[in-house]
């Protein structure tokens, strides 16, 4: 059976093809797609994310058998990696064509490229037989999307077509591992880790260096609640809502395996895998609560948790209402 009934795919397909956007369902969070052909079509990406125009997007594939047609070299490491965790949440950034549109680059002489383990984004592509450029479907610096009613909710009509996946399973976005420099290099943690990569293509590195391409997921601040959030290890967590609380003060809670006190909010089963799944819709959740400030139970260190700290941390730096807001 296919994923998409034949009405709901000659739709979205019609829509792409008039370079219209789409939100799409994948794996990791909801994207907002449209032709990465089409220069004019992934120019409306941007604008409906309040994006700048120089922080490039991934483009989505059906398999590895398109990574000549985006990539001018394609090493060794790239199909090894392709072959082991694709379709899947990796991204690779490679060597660009030159037909690649400088508006999905942000002009970098670079691509990233991502096979998509969703199955109504693989039928899509598949169907499409181009490639589709899509970030992850929120506004520049905000919260990512796991489900359609997060999408539907963050631009309305804006984006008429959203295609339901249902929840998203990974919950966060890819692993975007650059293999255009000298050594390859993790410029954004996500669930497939180092240690599995250095498993299929041996050392690499992790962070960005001066010469790396630029990531907007690395910036400081991203991700992120409009309400103010701290986070903290669970005894302060505890102490830290009790003084709120004496000061009038509404606090929503996010904690693992069990709500403690009588905190009110979200309790997540304490699995690394678990809390990438339900982090994005808890963080969601927690700011419509419209408290005065969300605390969120600090994960543990270590290598499975490394993703979820990652996004975390950046959630907490970026919080607070817009700057323009009202
Ligand atoms: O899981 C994901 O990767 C999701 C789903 C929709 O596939 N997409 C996603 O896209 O997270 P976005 O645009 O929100 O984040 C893509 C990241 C950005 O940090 C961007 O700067 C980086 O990938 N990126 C894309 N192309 C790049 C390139 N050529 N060089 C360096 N970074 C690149
Ligand atoms: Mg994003």
């Amino acid at each position: 059976m296919s994923p998409l009934s034949s009405t709901r795919l000659a739709e979205a397909l019609a829509a792409l093809r008039g370079g219209e956007v789409i939100g799409l369902p994948t794996e990791t969070v909801y994207g907002l797609a449209a032709d990465a052909a089409n220069a004019e079509a992934v120019k409306k990406i941007f604008a409906l994310k309040g994006r700048p125009a120089d922080h490039p997007l991934i483009v989505h594939i059906a398999s590895s058998d398109a990574l000549p047609q985006w990539a001018r070299v394609v090493p060794e490491a790239a199909w090894k990696l392709a072959q082991a965790f694709w379709p899947g949440p990796l991204t690779m950034i490679l060597r660009k064509q030159a037909s690649v549109p400088d508006v999905v680059t942000g002009g970098q002489d670079t691509v990233g490229l991502r096979c998509p383990a969703h199955p109504i984004a693989l039928q899509l592509l598949r169907e499409f037989a181009g490639g589709l450029a899509a970030p992850s479907a929120n506004r520049f610096g905000r919260i990512s999307p796991t489900t359609a009613a997060h999408v539907r909710d963050e631009f309305g009509a804006g984006v008429p077509i959203v295609l339901d996946g249902g929840d998203c399973e990974v919950g966060i976005e890819s692993t975007i591992v650059d293999l255009s420099g000298d050594v390859p290099r993790i410029l954004r943690p996500g669930m497939i880790s180092q240690e599995q990569i250095e498993t299929v293509i041996g050392a690499v590195a992790v962070g960005g260096d001066h010469a790396s391409p630029r990531a907007s997921g690395t910036l400081d601040a991203h991700y992120a609640p409009r309400t103010p959030m701290l986070m903290l290890a669970r005894t302060a967590l505890l102490a830290e809502a009790q003084q709120q609380r004496a000061l009038g003060k509404r606090v929503a809670v996010l904690m693992f395996d069990a709500l403690v006190d009588d905190n009110e909010g979200i309790v997540l089963p304490g699995h690394p895998d678990a809390v990438a799944h339900g982090l994005y819709a808890a963080l969601r959740t927690l700011d419509a609560m419209a408290a005065n400030i969300l605390l969120v139970e600090r994960p543990p260190e270590g290598i499975a948790w490394l993703a979820v700290n990652d996004r975390l941390r950046r959630a907490a730096v970026g919080a607070g209402p817009d700057d323009d807001a009202p």
